[in-house]
């Protein structure tokens, strides 16, 4: 059966020192090149077969690839189809469910940052001040437990005290770490390819916070820190200052909160999209490419419905576990954006919230600043935003047994570095973000009105347990995502039992799906929805959706980028009825121009 996360995985070498796993593969690399007599490994040196990245090639297929540090920085699946060619003699794809040297993400060389390549407008550097003393992150003794006020319920006083704190934060010196554009540019650079992964200086090594298990605890020390900063900037004026979440997932939350909405305030920003301004409710099904003309369609009560629907979806029946919810694994040596994916919440609602804030794309926009990721963190929304995120972390973890954190070290021992509010480099890990009253906060308790909301049945189809086969016809992968397409897919079992139900959710994973990352890109997924599929996440036949918020990108201009989305469908499932089927039909639909978007298979498999 299928893992979506290896475990336990197979060594961990960068922090505990070298296991034996990881030493007898090197051996063994070393020992059995596969390879002509005449070619001696050097120490140091690998010899891989078919090795697709930045190598020396020889004419004997075979390549030499000069680590540049103690773990090797190749793409380690690319060795690791080498290994199994040579091992086994077969040709298995291996993906990042497979085996792998375990490793986790480091903190980036600072050193080593550089600028990053819009796809319009030139250059920019969002490298942070550099600082060779890098103190290591300690929990504070005694922490105060403060509350991270919603948007929507703070008073006057708050409201004046934190604007204040941006203003403050706004007016230190440019090259101040904790100055509001260098907070800005934090994002930027851990998103837009500015740092290479420790030991590596290839530009597909980079180090990349999205799309992975990284996003959650990354964007948690983002915020952290930056709260930090503000609090002890009005620390005269509030000791106990945290930054307010939106809540967008509630009704009473879904406008932009009227104070970041004020002119000539320092939590104004001007490169907002003018159709989406207060009265109007944020949609959290946004279609990217059909942001304006403004939709004028649904009523507010519509949209609202569908707002608690999604969120139903991507947080309740669709990520029961934690690699659905979190996303698949990212390790050294990985090159970004090679086949791992991100998590449901941030497909949706994360980042239809940050298209649907940000302008419309144009010839001269490329969705600035919330529509793009490396302009984001300039609109001082984003960070009520990710926090609202950060807040669906902690109100996932307590739905259900299954949704713990991740246990992989690779996760927990991965690291990023931030300024703190004194201008100390810290460097973080993952591991000591799982805890945010260790970390001094709690969210304020509000309503959470999805959690019940469940899509009722709308009229069905298909008839119920019928054991119905679907009409097979042959689909060619790699298949172009032009318009709405269906495509029977097999389960791996049928009729499951309760306890296998509890011990493995059924997912339906949609391989290499690839397209070129400045775009913005949507699909929506529906299962056994024989009429034309369209009615958004109010339907029950609505599976999730994969939702990419445009990245600009170093060597940016046409940067293909592959993925994965994953979607838990095991309620889903027997909501219509679809226990005993041995296929489901699944629909996909795209709403993008022609020709952007491929993908290279769908299958069902489960996840413990
Ligand atoms: Cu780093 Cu909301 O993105």
């Amino acid at each position: 059966m299928a893992s979506l996360y290896p475990s336990p995985p197979l060594s961990i070498t960068a922090n505990n020192g070298a296991s034996g796993t990881s030493l007898s593969f090197r051996s063994f690399l070393l020992k059995n090149p596969k390879t002509k007599a005449s070619k001696v490994a050097k120490p140091n040196q690998y010899y891989v077969s078919r090795v697709s990245c930045k190598a020396t090639k020889d004419d004997n297929n075979d390549t030499v690839v000069e680590p540049t540090n103690d773990l090797g920085i190749f793409d380690r699946r690319d060795m690791l189809i080498g290994l199994g060619a040579g091992l086994y003699g077969t040709t298995a794809t291996l993906t990042n469910e497979s085996l792998s040297l375990a490793a986790p993400i480091l903190a980036p060389d600072l050193s080593k940052c550089h600028q990053v390549d819009p796809v319009k407008g030139d250059p920019i550097n969002c490298c942070p001040p550099f600082s060779s003393k890098i103190i290591d992150f300690k929990f504070p003794l005694n922490p105060k437990v403060k509350v991270r006020p919603a948007a929507h319920l703070v008073d006057e006083t708050y409201i004046k005290n934190y604007k204040e704190a941006v203003r403050r934060m706004k007016a230190l010196p440019a090259d101040d770490p904790r100055n509001f554009t260098q907070q800005a540019n934090i994002h930027c650079a851990y998103c837009d390819g500015a740092y290479p992964q420790p030991g590596s200086s290839d530009a597909d090594h980079v180090v990349q916070v999205h799309n992975s298990w990284l996003f959650f605890p990354f964007h948690r020390w983002y915020i952290f820190f930056y709260e930090r900063i503000l609090a002890s900037l009005i620390e005269d004026l509030d000791p106990n200052f945290t930054i307010p979440f939106w809540s967008w997932d509630n009704p009473k939350g879904m406008t932009i909160p009227s104070f970041y909405t004020e002119l000539d305030s320092p939590l104004y920003d001007t490169l907002r999209d003018p159709n989406n301004q207060p009265p109007k409710l944020v949609n959290l099904n946004l279609d990217p490419e059909a942001k304006t003309p403004v939709d004028n369609t649904i009523t507010p009560e519509e949209q609202v419905l569908s707002n608690l629907r999604l969120m139903y979806t991507q947080l309740v029946s669709g990520s029961k576990t934690p690699s659905l919810f979190f996303g698949d694994p990212i390790r050294a040596g990985d090159k970004e954006n090679l086949q791992s994916g991100g998590g449901s919440v941030e497909s949706s609602p994360h980042g239809p919230v940050h298209v649907w804030t940000g302008r419309p794309r144009s010839e001269s926009s490329n969705g600035e600043d919330m529509g793009n990721l490396y302009s984001a963190g300039r609109d001082p929304i984003f960070y009520s935003h990710h926090a609202n995120v950060d807040r669906l972390w902690t109100i996932w973890k307590g739905l259900g047994k299954n949704r713990r954190d991740i246990q992989d070290p690779d996760w927990l021992e991965s690291e990023f570095l931030f300024y703190d509010e004194k201008k100390n480099l810290v460097r973080v890990k993952v591991k000591d973000s799982l805890d945010t009253k260790k970390l001094g906060y709690v969210y304020q308790d509000v309503d959470i009105p999805w959690l019940h909301a469940k899509p009722s049945p709308q009229k069905s189809n298909v008839p119920k347990g019928s054991n119905k086969k679907h009409s097979h016809k042959e689909t060619k992968f790699p298949l172009a995502l032009d318009s709405i397409v269906s495509i029977v897919v097999k389960r791996p079992k049928k009729s499951r039992s309760k306890e296998e139900k509890e011990q493995e959710e059924e997912v339906l994973v949609i391989e290499g799906i690839q397209f070129e990352e400045h775009f913005g890109i949507k699909f929506d997924v529906y299962i056994n929805d024989e009429d034309v599929a369209l009615g958004g996440p109010i339907k029950t036949e609505f599976a999730g959706t994969f939702v990419h918020v445009p990245h600009k990108h170093k060597h940016g201009k046409e940067k293909k980028m592959k993925t994965r989305q994953k979607f838990g469908i095991t309620e889903l499932l027997e909501d219509l009825g679809a226990e005993d089927d041995e296929s489901v039909l699944v629909t996909l639909v795209p709403m993008f121009k022609k020709g952007r978007v491929t993908i290279e298979g769908i299958k069902i498999v489960f996840d413990k």
